[in-house]
């Protein structure tokens, strides 16, 4: 199912992180798909405006007692859980607060899922930061998992509470391991997010940083792929691990040079040291997915970082207003 077709039958879906970038997008897909949404996020890095009128909104942390309320009132069927802390640096910074946020945020939501029938959860996992600097490329779902971030282990610990969850309480999962995601409504002004970052910062005649020499990789992948690879998600026959990506790497000077012919602009990198906690090279190999759930990644690099620029000349917050 992709976003836009009709369903056969309405999900009461809950979307945890629904006010941010990736989470918007989905809540977007399942309302035009004709589920009914609604959406819990505390605005901590998510913005109100990118909640639809079509959607019921609380603005509540994940970890609040008040989470039973919603579960109570709208009985959610599925729930795509979006909601972290997802910033790598602020889990090395304050790795409580990571741990707090995203180990027993998702354990109390699972607690909920449980108690309340709730059938099916798809999981926002990261592929770029649990398997630590790789043995190989691209890496598989069998590659050891070494993360050298706090946000890499807490992200990372959650699956094994799905895995318990489905196993002794029936509440079957699908936890998608993400490489890096771009494109609308990716916050400019976050920590995370280069291409929505040096977009910003070429449109206003800002002289971008590159942490590192340039030559650090990473795996693209434009918000559309990640939709409907989550849509996908919603039928619950499928449960487990699954990488996400194209299994290429792409540098960041890369990234830099093609949002600058996007932009239109002659403007040349500054160089800064590299970064605690963030790996040198991940790519993702997602055969996995493409034959179990029939994805692969479709938006090429170039046409996904236009479209973002196009984005951020029309929209310079991040978000609409
Ligand atoms: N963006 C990427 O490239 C990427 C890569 C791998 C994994 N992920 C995962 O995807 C998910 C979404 O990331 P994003 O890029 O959309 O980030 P984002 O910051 O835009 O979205 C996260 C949302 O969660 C909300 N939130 C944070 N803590 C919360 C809490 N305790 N209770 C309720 N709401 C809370 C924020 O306000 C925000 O709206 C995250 O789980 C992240 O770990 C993202």
């Amino acid at each position: 199912m992709a976003g836009g077709e009709e369903v056969d039958e309405v999900v009461r879906v809950l979307v945890t992180g629904g006010a941010g970038f990736i989470g918007s997008h989905i809540q977007d897909a399942l309302l035009d798909a004709g589920h009914e949404v609604v959406v819990v996020d505390d605005l901590s890095t998510g913005h109100r405006e990118n909640v639809s009128e079509r959607a019921r909104f609380y603005q509540l942390d994940i970890r609040d007692e008040r989470l039973r309320e919603v579960f109570s009132s709208h009985e959610p069927e599925a729930v795509f859980h979006l909601a972290a802390q997802m910033d790598v640096r602020r889990s090395v910074r304050e790795p409580i607060y990571d741990a707090q946020a995203n180990i027993l945020g998702s354990i109390h939501l699972l607690e909920m899922c449980r108690m309340h029938g709730a059938r099916r959860i798809v999981y926002a996992s990261t592929g770029g930061a649990i398997y630590g600097e790789p043995e190989h490329l691209p890496a598989d779902e069998n590659h050891p998992i070494n993360p050298i971030s706090q946000y890499g282990i807490s992200k990372h610990t959650v699956e094994h509470y799905l895995r318990l969850y489905w196993q002794n309480h029936g509440v079957s999962y699908l936890a998608l391991r993400f490489p890096n995601v771009y494109g609308p409504r990716q916050d400019p002004h976050g920590e995370a997010g280069v291409v929505a970052i040096f977009s910003l910062q070429m449109l206003t005649g800002i002289q971008p940083v590159i942490f590192g020499d340039g030559s650090k990789t990473r795996d693209y992948v434009f918000i559309k792929d990640i939709v409907r690879a989550n849509l996908i998600g919603l039928d619950g026959t499928v449960v487990g691990v699954y990488n996400l990506g194209w299994g290429t790497e792409v540098t960041d000077f890369t990234i830099f040079d093609t949002v600058r012919a996007a932009v239109g602009s002659n403007v040349e990198p500054r160089y800064a040291p590299r970064r605690l906690g963030e790996v040198e090279r991940i790519c993702l190999d997602a055969r996995r997915a493409k034959q179990d759930l029939g994805w692969t990644p479709e938006i090429a690099l170039d046409t996904g970082i236009a479209r973002a620029v196009e984005y951020y000349r029309a929209n310079p917050h991040g978000f609409h207003v």
